[in-house]
């Protein structure tokens, strides 16, 4: 069904196509999905009933969470929000590149703001998994200002928070990941999350440095950080074919793939298993998915092959993944954690 529709889609401008689409995934009633036992896993006081999650950015303002675990997701992210609403840069700023797989985005954090990301999320019923995904404001005077406010406000209402650093779009956000200014984030994240406060996730970039990875895996565990997500879209461009391949902004989806796998095995060297990690990038298939968990990930999130395989892809994943388990001999998902 979706390969006949997928044409029209893409005759669309990709951001007027995602506009209609989430209108029409506003249209779906709840259903709560059903899944395999074998994919069940409890971690930071949550069952997760699938390790695929929905990445951030799909769902800015939260107008779909419950679309999404309909359609089979374990759990949903949504924002990137920011304590005021704001623009972002100006349009046409995201691209797909059908060839490659792939998109790029310069979406620069669009969104209606915290008030009304609360309001919404306050108004639904509390069912499966929503974490908020949290932000700064581009002209923000104190950016960390703006995370602490954002784990202060919307906690109440988020089963996690993630603590997004890694956006390219956000002109200096990244610098946050460095030395000194990670650390003064951190204390100040953990001071407004309070003692058994919701989970909180650090997101970062696939750009990074030797050495990045031990300094970051030590601050994220001396501040009380619950897990990694690694990671965000790259501002690197491996070979591309798509003509849009030029557009500045974050790459996703397929050509993101082994750079967001490298990462991953990096962290995973880098902790030694001591720190939760979550990997997105360019996951397209129950392969990599399971690729990913074998590698360290006890989570794994996708949004971009969304776009070229439609809204079966969740529940063909999470099928997949249960077949392989079994397969495996493995007893449950958590015993094929870090098993390659
Ligand atoms: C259009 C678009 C918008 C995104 N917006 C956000 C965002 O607001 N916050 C965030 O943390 N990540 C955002 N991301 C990154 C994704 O959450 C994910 O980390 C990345 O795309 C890699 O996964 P994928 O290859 O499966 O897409 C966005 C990605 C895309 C394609």
């Amino acid at each position: 069904m979706y390969r006949a529709l997928r044409p029209l889609i893409f005759a669309m401008d990709a951001e007027r196509a995602h506009r209609l689409t989430i209108a029409g995934l506003k249209a779906l009633p709840y259903r709560p999905s059903k899944f395999d036992a074998l994919l069940e896993q409890t971690l930071f006081g949550m069952t997760f009933p699938s390790p695929l999650g929905l990445a951030a950015g799909f769902d800015k303002d939260g107008e779909v969470p419950d679309a999404m675990l309909t359609l089979g997701f374990g759990f949903v992210e949504v924002g990137t929000v920011t304590p005021l609403p704001q623009t972002g840069n100006a349009r046409p700023r995201l691209f797909r590149l059908a060839e490659d797989r792939a998109v790029i985005n310069r979406m620069g954090f669009n969104n209606r703001g915290q008030a009304a990301l609360l309001e919404r999320l306050a108004g639904r019923p509390r069912r499966g998994i929503v974490g908020v995904n949290i932000g700064a404001n581009k002209d923000s005077a104190d950016r960390i200002a703006d995370y602490a406010m954002g784990v202060r406000t919307m906690a109440r209402v988020a089963d996690y928070l993630t603590v997004n650093i890694s956006s390219p779009n956000t002109p200096g956000l990244r610098a946050l990941q460095a030395g000194g200014e990670l650390g003064e984030l951190l204390s100040a994240v953990a001071e407004a999350q309070g003692p058994g406060g919701v989970p909180l996730f650090l997101k970062v970039a696939p750009d990074l440095e030797a050495g990045d990875h031990e300094r970051i895996v030590r601050a994220a565990i001396d501040h009380g950080v619950d897990a990694l997500i690694v990671a965000n879209t790259t501002v690197s461009r491996p070979a591309l074919s798509s003509s849009h391949r030029g557009e500045t902004g974050g790459l996703s989806g397929r050509p993101l793939k082994s750079l967001a796998l490298d990462q991953l095995r990096r962290f995973r060297s880098a902790s030694g298993g001591a720190l939760p990690l979550i990997s997105a990038g360019g996951i397209e298939d129950a392969d990599d998915a399971f690729a990913r968990v074998a590698a360290g990930a006890c989570l794994v999130q996708l949004y971009s092959a969304l776009v070229y395989e439609g809204p079966g892809l969740a529940r063909r994943i999470a099928d997949g993944l249960a077949e392989r388990l079994r397969h495996g001999g493995f007893a449950n998902i958590a015993g094929a954690v870090g098993s390659e």
